[in-house]
C-alpha cells in the first residue's frame, strides 16, 4: 500500500497536531501522561506513514534497524534511574546531531551523482550539517560531565572566545565554498571545523550549569532536525524540528531566569563551578545554628493547623519521595492543612521533583508551584524543608553580594518554624552559605531525608 503525497501531508498535519497536543500536555503533571500519550500516537503516525512513501524502496535495512533501536531504548528505559535521567537525554541529543549530518552527507553524495543540486538544497545540507556537528560532540561533551567521565568544572582557557570566534568564521567560509562550488571537501572542512566548535563550546561550561546545556543541545537538536527536513523534503520533520528546537529554547530560558543566569554566560561558559567556593554570608547573620531531634520537630508539626513542605535535591538523592508521602498522609489525617511547594529549579532537573512526588502518588493538588503558594508561608506554622537548600536561600533577596542574588525564591523563613532537613552543614549547588539556618525561627536536623522522614513517623505515630 502506497499513500498520495496529498494523503500523507494531511496525516503529517494531524501528527504535528498531536504533538502540539503532547506538548501542551506536558506543562502540568496531571495532563503529562496524556500529552506523552498523544506525543506517542502522533510518532506512530509519523512513521508508518513514512514507510508508506513511495520512494521507501524495501523494508529490511528500516525493519532491522528499528528492531534494533527498539530493544535498546526499551532495555534503556527500564534501567535508567531518574537521577541519570540528563545525561540519557544528553546523549540521545548527540544521536539526532550525527543523524544531521550523515543526512546533509548523503544526500549531497546521492544528489551530486544525479546533477540536482541547487543552491537552496546546499545550503540546507551546510546548515543541517554544521547544526548537526555541534549538537553531536556539544551533547558528548555534556554527557561525559554530567556521567563524571570528564571534569564537571569550567575548562577555561585565554583567549577561548576569539578562537571560537574565529572558528565560526572560518567555519562559515568553507560552508559559503560549498555552496558556490559545490564542493564535498569544503563541506568536510565545514563539518570537521563545527564538530571542534562543539567541544570548544560546551567545555567551558561546569557541570552546574549543564542542565540549561542539555536543554539548550535539545534545541540545537531540534534545529537540526528541521534542517533535516529540508533536506529531505519532509513537512513533518520540518514542524517537528521547530517545536522541539523552540520548546528547547523556551524552556532553556525559563531554566536560566529561575537560576538568575544570563542565558548569554551560560552560552558563553565559564560559570556553573563545583560548590565550596566560600561563603558569602554576611557575618552578621552567621551566628550559630540550631539542631533538633526528629521527635522535637514532630511535635511542633501534630501541634500545627497548617504545615508546608520544600523538597529538593536531597529528597531525591534519598530517594525520600515515599517516606515523605507517609508523613503527609499522616498529618493529613490529623486534619492538619499540607501542602507541598516546589521552586522551578528545585533539584537537578526541570520537574525533577514533580515527577518524584507523582510517583509515590501524592495528590497533584498538594502540590504547588513557587508563584502560587509563596504567600502562603506568612500563615503557615511550619516549614518542612527537605533535601533543599539553594532554593530557600533568603540571601538571593537581601545579600547583594550572593551569587543567588535575584534568583526567585521559596519564603519558607516567613514560615513561624522552619526545619531543614539535610545531612551536614555542606553548602547546596550553588556553592553558598544558606542564611536561613541562622535565623530565629529557623532548626536543622541532620540526617538523611528518608532516614529523617521515617523519623519523624515514627514519632508521630507514637504519639496518636
Ligand atoms: P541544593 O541547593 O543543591 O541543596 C540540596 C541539599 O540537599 C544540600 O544542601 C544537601 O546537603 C542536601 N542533601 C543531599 N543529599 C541528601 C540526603 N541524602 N539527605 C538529606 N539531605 C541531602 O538543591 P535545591 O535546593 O533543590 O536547589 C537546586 C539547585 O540546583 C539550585 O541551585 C539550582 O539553581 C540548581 N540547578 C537546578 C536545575 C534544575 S532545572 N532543577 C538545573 C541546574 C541547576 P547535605 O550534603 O548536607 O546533606
Amino acid at each position: 500500500m502506497e499513500l498520495s503525497q496529498d494523503l500523507s501531508a494531511a496525516i503529517y498535519l494531524a501528527a504535528t497536531v498531536l504533538f502540539i497536543f503532547g506538548l501542551k500536555g506536558l506543562s502540568s503533571p496531571r495532563t503529562a501522561l496524556r500529552g506523552n500519550l498523544f506525543a506517542m500516537l502522533g510518532m506512530a503516525i509519523a512513521v508508518v506513514t513514512t514507510l508508506l512513501n513511495p520512494q521507501v524502496q524495501s523494508y529490511g535495512w528500516i525493519l532491522g534497524g528499528l528492531a534494533i533501536g527498539a530493544l535498546i531504548g526499551v532495555t534503556i528505559a527500564l534501567r535508567i534511574k531518574m537521577t541519570s535521567m540528563p545525561q540519557l537525554v544528553a546523549c540521545l541529543h548527540s544521536f539526532v546531531g550525527l543523524s544531521a549530518v550523515l543526512v546533509a552527507f548523503g544526500t549531497f553524495f546521492l544528489h551530486q551523482m544525479n546533477g540536482h543540486l541547487n543552491t537552496v538544497t546546499l545550503i540546507e545540507l551546510a546548515a543541517g550539517s554544521m547544526i548537526g556537528a555541534i549538537t553531536f560532540t556539544g551533547s558528548l561533551i555534556a554527557f561525559g560531565k554530567l556521567q563524571e567521565l570528564i571534569t564537571s568544572n569550567p575548562l577555561i582557557f585565554k583567549g577561548q572566545h576569539f578562537l571560537n570566534l574565529i572558528l565560526a568564521v572560518v567555519m562559515v567560509a568553507f560552508s559559503v565554498s560549498f555552496v558556490m562550488n559545490h564542493d564535498w571537501v569544503a563541506l568536510g572542512v565545514t563539518t570537521a571545523i563545527a564538530f571542534l566548535l562543539g567541544f570548544l563550546l560546551i567545555l567551558p561550561i561546569g557541570g552546574a550549569d549543564m542542565p540549561v546545556v542539555v536543554s539548550m543541545l535539545n534545541s540545537y537538536s531540534g534545529w537540526a532536525a528541521a534542517a533535516t527536513g529540508f533536506t529531505l523534503e519532509n513537512n513533518l520533520l520540518i514542524t517537528t524540528g521547530a517545536l522541539v528546537g523552540s520548546s528547547g529554547a523556551i524552556l532553556s530560558y525559563i531554566m536560566c531566569t529561575a537560576m538568575n543566569r544570563s542565558f548569554f554566560s551560560v552560552i558563553l561558559g565559564g560559570f556553573g563551578g563545583e560548590a565550596g567556593e566560600g561563603s558569602t554570608l554576611s557575618q552578621s547573620v552567621k551566628k550559630g545554628i540550631k539542631s533538633v531531634s526528629a521527635e522535637d520537630a514532630a511535635f511542633a508539626m501534630e501541634n500545627s493547623s497548617k504545615v508546608i513542605i520544600v523538597p529538593g535535591y536531597g529528597m531525591a538523592v534519598a530517594q525520600a519521595q515515599h517516606a515523605l508521602k507517609d508523613l503527609y498522609f499522616h498529618l493529613k489525617e490529623r486534619g492538619i492543612e499540607m501542602k507541598f511547594a516546589i521552586h522551578p529549579v528545585a533539584g537537578r532537573m526541570p520537574g525533577h521533583m514533580n515527577v518524584l512526588l507523582a510517583e509515590s502518588e501524592i495528590p497533584y493538588d498538594a502540590v504547588q508551584e513557587m508563584e502560587e503558594i509563596n504567600h502562603e508561608f506568612s500563615t503557615t506554622d511550619v516549614a518542612l524543608v527537605i533535601g533543599a537548600n539553594d532554593v530557600v536561600n533568603p540571601d538571593a533577596k537581601t545579600n547583594k553580594s550572593s551569587p543567588l542574588y535575584g534568583m526567585p525564591i521559596l519564603d519558607a523563613f516567613k514560615a513561624k518554624q522552619v526545619y531543614v532537613v539535610k545531612r551536614s552543614m555542606k553548602p547546596g549547588y550553588a556553592g553558598v552559605d544558606n542564611a536561613l539556618f541562622y535565623y530565629d525561627n529557623c532548626s536543622l536536623i541532620f540526617g538523611d531525608a528518608k532516614q529523617v522522614c521515617e523519623n519523624l513517623l515514627a514519632a508521630l505515630s507514637c504519639s496518636t
